[in-house]
């Protein structure tokens, strides 16, 4: 399982990648807005930024939402690196998108999936990945593990090639649950990550392990 940090924070990627975890990396308007990245030359400087801090895959997503927008600025952003993938928006025209995305080589990350038959779509167009939001249905009281469930079994029963990108996760669970489910990839903020870590039993025995060996060793 693929592990991809779901942030536009230079410092976070930078302490993810230094710990040999970082998979890739997954951006969306939202981030970037947090990390008060506007304007598009700063945008593009800030992906290539991340894009050659990593050398996993890159999602930079696109905010055009005709197909001629999302065409013309998913060529740019691609253009930034090897690495960097288009993120597109589950809709008709992200879709179609993704199909001429896909026949000129260039990589995609279907994003805001909510439905196995949405994931269908995106795999049937092309897309490299497909991003199901599990945090966003667990908080309207749907299960996201279900639909990462329910994704990796279409896709398994016909063979797509698309990997399955969990995205939303809001806590350790969400990212074992993905595991169990054969989830190709995790994206999670930096302190789920972090989260993944702590056990007490560790500290315990840790803590046990260093006063026994003190006992001895004054
Ligand atoms: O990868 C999508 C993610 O950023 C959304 O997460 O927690 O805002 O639902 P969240």
């Amino acid at each position: 399982m693929k592990f991809f940090i779901d942030t536009a924070n230079l410092q976070q990627i930078k302490e993810f990648n230094d710990l040999g975890l970082c998979d890739g990396v997954t951006t969306n308007p939202s981030l970037m807005a947090k990390e008060g990245i506007s304007g598009k030359s700063n945008i593009i400087e800030h992906y290539a930024n991340i894009a050659s801090m990593v050398t996993g895959h890159v999602s930079a997503e696109v905010i055009a939402t005709d197909y001629e927008g999302m065409i013309s600025e998913g060529r740019e952003l691609a253009a930034i690196a090897e690495n960097i993938v288009v993120k597109v928006p589950m809709t008709v025209n992200g879709i179609k998108a993704i199909r001429t995305f896909h026949d000129d080589g260039i990589l995609t990350n279907c994003t805001l999936v909510f439905s196995v038959t949405q994931a269908i779509l995106a795999a049937k167009a092309g897309a490299t990945y497909v991003s199901p939001f599990m945090g966003r249905l667990d908080d309207i009281a749907y299960s996201g593990i279900e639909l990462i469930n329910g994704i990796v079994e279409v896709y398994s029963n016909y063979m797509f090639e698309t990997e399955v990108l969990a995205a939303s996760v809001r806590h350790p669970l969400h990212v074992s649950q993905c595991a169990s489910a054969s989830a190709d990839v995790v994206t999670a903020p930096f302190s789920v990550f972090m989260q993944l870590f702590n056990n007490p039993l560790t500290d315990i025995g840790l803590a046990k392990f260093l006063e026994d060996h003190a006992k001895l060793n004054k």
